[in-house]
């Protein structure tokens, strides 16, 4: 069941269960990008969490500030802010997980594959660290293009001789949740009930929502599909478009980020059946060596790359649609670390 589970985000701040559940946290977190516009608010919902004991903010400057505001939360995580290379050491040793929110975003008529330059070489950079500091750490990658630095994180960590491809995931959690929230508003169903896979990459057609898959199913039309399809590849751009120049999404993604984070824990905390769509090493689709699917999680990370289940003639042409973009993207990232 791939249902997105019942965040305990906030859940229990102050809640009467909370003493006991945080009784229980023991893990390690550290936001790279800390002070973002996503790093902020995901840092918040982290604090938040019963099995986060230790959270570590790190950006070029101004997490200290950012911590110390956080560490005043009354909930069991403490909090340390480091800044600057010479610090990176320090965030990164004896991490579980570290979730990368580092790097640009996009402006009006701004493609992901627009930030590559950018944001390549600072996730390339942060990359090296963690595989010199904390390779066993499970890794979830949100600065864009998706689909190009996942591959250059498993370049980069292939390179130290320390890739473990169940531990490294692009994070597509915001995909899937704009897909639920996008069809209940269509289709007139509450959200809470919506189960919907999104398979392929992290950007415009490369992100393809299984619509034949979706539970509860209601009676689509074929425009029903193609917009919904349409209104979930360009949710992206709907923000950064509504933003007019002050960046892309951050609060949608925070609490996406923080989900899929609680996901990558409860699976360390050796939970059953957790299930989330990520964009990981897979050879779900030939050809194409980085592909989101839905998977299960574990000790170890990634127990079981699932399959796709039964495409929809729709969503088969869809897939052949996007595959040279999303090689392309692949390429690209891998090439960026081997040159
Ligand atoms: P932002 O500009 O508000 O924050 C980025 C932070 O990264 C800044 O605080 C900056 O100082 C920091 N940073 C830059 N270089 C760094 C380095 N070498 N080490 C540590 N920190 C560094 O940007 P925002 O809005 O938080 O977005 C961050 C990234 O997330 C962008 O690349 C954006 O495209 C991506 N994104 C991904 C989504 C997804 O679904 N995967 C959704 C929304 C955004």
């Amino acid at each position: 069941e791939s249902r997105m589970r019942a965040c305990s985000v906030g859940g229990d701040a102050a809640g009467l269960q909370g003493q006991q559940l945080w009784a229980r946290g023991k893990r390690t977190v550290a936001v790279l990008g800390g002070a973002g516009g996503i790093g902020q608010p995901l840092s918040l919902l982290l604090k938040l969490n019963p099995l986060v004991s230790d959270l570590r903010l790190y950006d070029v400057a101004g997490t200290p500030g950012v911590a110390c505001d956080l560490s005043h939360v009354n909930t069991q995580a403490t909090v340390e802010g480091y800044a600057g290379d010479a610090e990176l050491e320090k965030t990164l040793k004896g991490c579980d997980l570290i979730i990368i929110p580092a790097g640009v975003p996009r402006k009006p008529g701004m493609t992901r594959d627009d930030l590559f330059n950018i944001n390549a070489g600072i996730v390339k950079s942060l990359m090296i660290g963690i595989a010199k500091h904390a390779p066993k750490a499970l890794v979830n990658i949100i600065s864009n293009p998706v689909n190009s630095t996942v591959p250059i994180a498993a370049e980069v960590l292939k390179k130290a001789g320390v890739f473990d491809p169940r531990r490294l995931f692009g994070v597509t959690t915001l995909d899937v949740m704009r897909a639920r929230t996008f069809y209940a508003a269509r289709m007139k169903t509450p959200v809470k009930d919506v189960d919907l896979p999104v398979i392929g990459g992290h950007a415009g057609i490369t992100i393809l929502p299984l619509l034949s898959q979706v539970k509860p199913k209601k009676n689509m039309t074929e425009k029903d599909i193609d917009a919904l399809t349409k209104r979930i590849q360009d949710g992206g751009t709907e923000v950064v478009q509504a933003k007019a120049g002050k960046g892309s999404a951050t609060l949608s993604m925070a609490f996406a980020g923080a989900l899929f984070a609680e996901a990558c824990i409860k699976g360390l905390e050796g939970e059953k059946n957790v299930v989330e769509c990520a964009y990981v090493k897979s050879d779900v689709v030939k050809g194409i060596p980085f592909f989101s699917s839905k998977v299960q999680l574990g000790p170890n990370g990634i127990e079981k790359i699932l399959g796709l289940g039964e495409l929809s003639a729709y969503e088969q042409k869809a897939l052949e649609a996007m595959k040279k973009e999303l090689l392309n993207s692949i390429t690209k990232g891998i090439d960026f670390v081997k040159k």
